[in-house]
């Protein structure tokens, strides 16, 4: 039976310069390819089903890529969502590859970009991909600055050939931000963040102030879910899960935040659009803020 639950899911945000707006809690479809984000998921039909739950909850801002599986994500969007709702905002990625083991290879030529653009269109059945997150390489744990005339220039033809909307970065620097914007307007950055991994406090800030979406990647520690006492503890005074302070965490540490959490299970998913509505105390975030002090450094691939 359909779960029939209204979620807040936030609030509403419009992308700077857009008409798109979405809910502050959106899902994450990386969950849905098979082992290892390559091949086919292990039960298709449970992947349709969470995909459509997420829809009927009310959520309108699918992150995906074409590389997730790969192709295998976005077909399976377009069997589960198209046609799509007016309101649905699908922002997908550019910038790697999978080779026949399913390694994660960089694609960031101009020959390669459009070549995955057309990926996306062709397999999530559209005519444009509203926004697109220009993936950058770096290094594996942290973004790290580049030229990136080639990969912004491709994106600005794509937007005025009318096939991408919007252009977001991804695994970004403050400088990459700077080289961007010189070319076309960003609405949004995804970069890793979480409560553990705070290493973008400052560019946060930074994008918070220009309005520009800040959209964490691994909003719960992705491969390696966060793990902390001091996140039990807090979960535990609310009567909360552990990811749902998490999650409510993120959302009240800038009005630009927009969460992507990714689930293969419809019970983890109105797990995490619940913790939307989570109000976190004050003495609350005063625990939570030892997590990120005490953290390690991310360890885990990422794209
Ligand atoms: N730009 C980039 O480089 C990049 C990199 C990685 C990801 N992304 C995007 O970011 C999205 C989110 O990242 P992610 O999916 O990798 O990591 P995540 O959202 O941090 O965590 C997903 C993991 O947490 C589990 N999970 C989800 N909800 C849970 C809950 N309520 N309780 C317990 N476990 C829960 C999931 O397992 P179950 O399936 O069992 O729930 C999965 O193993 C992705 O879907 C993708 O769209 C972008």
């Amino acid at each position: 039976m359909a779960d029939t639950t209204t979620y807040q899911l936030g609030g509403t945000f419009t992308f700077p310069g857009t008409s798109l707006t979405v809910h502050r809690m959106g899902y994450g479809a990386m969950q849905l390819a098979g082992p290892h984000v390559f091949g086919p998921p292990k039960d298709r039909a449970a992947a349709i089903q969470v995909l459509r739950a997420a829809v009927e909850a009310g959520v309108n801002h699918i992150d995906t890529s074409d590389f997730y599986g790969p192709h295998v994500t976005n077909q399976v969007i377009r069997e589960a969502l198209h046609p799509y709702p007016s309101d649905l905002v699908i922002v997908s990625k550019l910038g790697a590859r999978r080779d026949e083991q399913g390694a994660w290879l960089p694609a960031q030529s101009r020959a390669e970009l459009i070549s995955a653009t057309e990926d996306n269109l062709r397999n999530l059945g559209i005519d444009a991909i509203d926004i697109v997150n220009m993936r950058f390489m770096g290094d594996m744990f942290k973004p790290t600055d580049s030229d990136i005339t080639e990969q912004m220039d491709t994106l600005a033809e794509l937007q005025r050939q009318g096939k991408i909307r919007h252009i977001g970065l991804s695994h970004a620097t403050p400088g990459h931000l700077e080289q961007a914007l010189r070319v076309a307007p960003v609405v949004c950055v995804q970069n890793l963040y979480n409560l553990a991994n705070r290493s973008d406090e400052a560019f946060l800030d930074t994008l918070t102030a220009q309005h520009i979406a800040y959209v964490p990647y691994f909003p719960l520690g992705g491969f390696t879910p966060l793990q902390s006492e001091h996140l039990d503890q807090v979960a535990a005074s609310l009567d909360a899960t552990p990811m749902q302070v998490a999650l409510a965490w993120l959302l009240q540490r800038s009005p630009t935040m927009l969460l992507i959490p990714g689930t293969s299970s419809i019970t983890h998913l109105h797990e995490n659009l619940a913790a939307a509505s989570l109000v976190l105390p004050p003495e609350a975030l005063v625990t939570l803020d030892h997590i990120g002090a005490e953290a390690p450094a991310a360890a885990a691939p990422q794209h």
